[in-house]
């Protein structure tokens, strides 16, 4: 395995004998050459109100997936009241299928750091913290050692680059492996030493979040925007991408293609044309967004990565016609059920009755009935769960049957003809 990319993004012999970040299309915004810190010196030349205007301005939105616009965020974590305030970076990649954020991490710590620092100008944070996944932890000596580098060079610590009371440091708080964490509010209280359980919003985190303090959560992608947005501006920015989806984003392509691996297209890119680039032909379904996001079928290749239309925080898993789709929902589910911290019925128990129902129908046992109650209970499960984990587990059951309803039909379509026929004569 080689650097595809050939332009010695990061010629750190270290990085590369940590892993092969694989990288196939370096796009304008994150994977560009880009000049180190230059983002945060503009910003610091700025009123914090005008970088949150800049930022608000550029249109960028999360890149967790969810799109929350992250000025807006920052806005409102400047006006919460209290006088100790925070920027913590989700960097629990957990999600099946991702692994864009690893490789910011590894080519553009920097870059992460450097747009942390600017969102604790913004909102007036002295501390920030990187929340690390556990299986990330090699990465960690590399991280806290371009901190040190930052220490030194006056980017971190006291009077940053000489700006007068602005004081900001970074720690790491390492994951321990549970998907769950990746939710704000369950990264929040992992990162308060307690069980990483999610708690009840509102208040949001921009109000009351670590240390019931006001708190900036954002994806690790979403500061390398910012930063880059400081540098180059917030209608260089906007100009990128589709009216409401601004900028590009990384995409993490794997599974059934000749070149997986990591892919920064502008917003509004069809999807078609990202399985083109990645040598994907024969493709039965491709998971947008990982087991949490869609599985989409050809009728759907012609949308564009957008939150409009094909949102995903980073995942995208092709699965050829060779692939069983009903498994594949099935080992998504399985996934859920053992990941659901057990705190709200509807999501510790609604994922199970799901699988099972999705097992039966799998076994050729089902009846159109049994596809109905799929239906309704991944729907209930999505509207009563307490964290974005429940509010879209049942999405591989729910995205199947919208997409791939034919598939579900022959399992179930003598059955569910007998059935309704019994019924029918029952009635009468
Ligand atoms: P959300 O839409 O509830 O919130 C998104 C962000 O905006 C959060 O930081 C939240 O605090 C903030 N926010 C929302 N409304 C607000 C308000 N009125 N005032 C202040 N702040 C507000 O989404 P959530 O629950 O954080 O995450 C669910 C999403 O996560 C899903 O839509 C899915 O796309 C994505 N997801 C991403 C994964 C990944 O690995 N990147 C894994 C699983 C889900």
């Amino acid at each position: 395995l080689v650097h595809e990319t050939g332009d010695g993004i990061n010629a750190d012999p270290l990085v590369h004998a940590m892993v092969n970040n694989h990288i196939r299309e370096a796009g304008p915004v994150i994977l560009a050459n880009y000049r180190r810190d230059a983002g945060l010196r503009k910003a610091l030349t700025q009123a914090p109100e005008e970088v949150i205007e800049d930022v608000k301005n550029s249109g960028l939105r999360g890149r967790g997936g969810a799109g929350f616009l992250t000025g807006l965020k920052w806005e409102l974590t400047r006006q919460s009241p209290g006088t100790d305030k925070f920027v913590l970076c989700n960097a629990d990649e957990g999600e099946p299928g991702t692994f864009k954020d690893r490789v910011l991490l590894t080519e553009r710590a920097d870059l992460v750091l450097e747009g942390m620092t600017v969102a604790a100008y913004a909102i007036g944070a002295e501390t920030g913290i990187i929340y690390l996944r556990g299986e990330y932890a090699y990465l960690r000596a590399y991280l806290e050692d371009t901190m040190n580098q930052r220490r030194a060079a006056n980017l971190l610590g006291i009077n940053i680059l000489g700006k007068e009371g602005f004081n900001f440091d970074v720690r790491i708080q390492m994951g321990a492996g549970a998907y769950v964490c990746g939710e704000e509010t369950s990264l929040i209280s992992s990162c308060e030493g307690t069980r990483g359980d999610p708690t009840d919003r509102t208040p949001f985190p921009v109000v009351k979040g670590y240390m019931v303090s006001p708190t900036a959560v954002n994806n690790v992608e979403s500061y390398c925007c910012a930063a880059r947005i400081m540098d180059m501006g917030p209608g260089w920015f906007s100009g990128i991408g589709t009216d409401r989806s601004a900028g590009t984003k990384l995409l993490s392509v794997c599974g059934d293609c000749e070149r997986p691996g990591i892919y920064e297209v502008p917003f509004g890119t069809r999807l078609g044309d990202i399985l083109e680039r990645a040598g994907a032909d024969d493709v039965a379904c491709v998971c947008v967004g990982g087991p949490s996001g869609q599985m989409v079928g050809p009728a759907q290749f012609g949308l564009g990565i957008s939150y409009e239309e094909l949102s995903t925080g980073g995942s995208m898993m092709v699965f050829s016609n060779q692939r069983d789709i009903l498994e594949v929902a099935d080992a998504f589910m399985e996934f859920f059920v053992d990941e659901s911290c057990g705190y709200c019925v509807p999501c510790r128990v609604g994922n199970v009755l799901l699988k099972k129902r999705l097992e039966r129908v799998r076994k050729g046992e089902g009846a159109q009935s049994d596809l109905d109650y799929l239906q309704r209970l991944g729907e209930s499960v999505k509207f009563t769960s307490r964290c974005g984990l429940g509010q879209t587990s049942p999405n591989p059951v729910l995205s199947t049957l919208k997409n791939f309803r034919p598939v579900y039909n022959a399992l179930v379509k003598d059955n569910g003809d007998g059935l309704q026929k019994s019924f029918n004569i029952m009635k009468a």
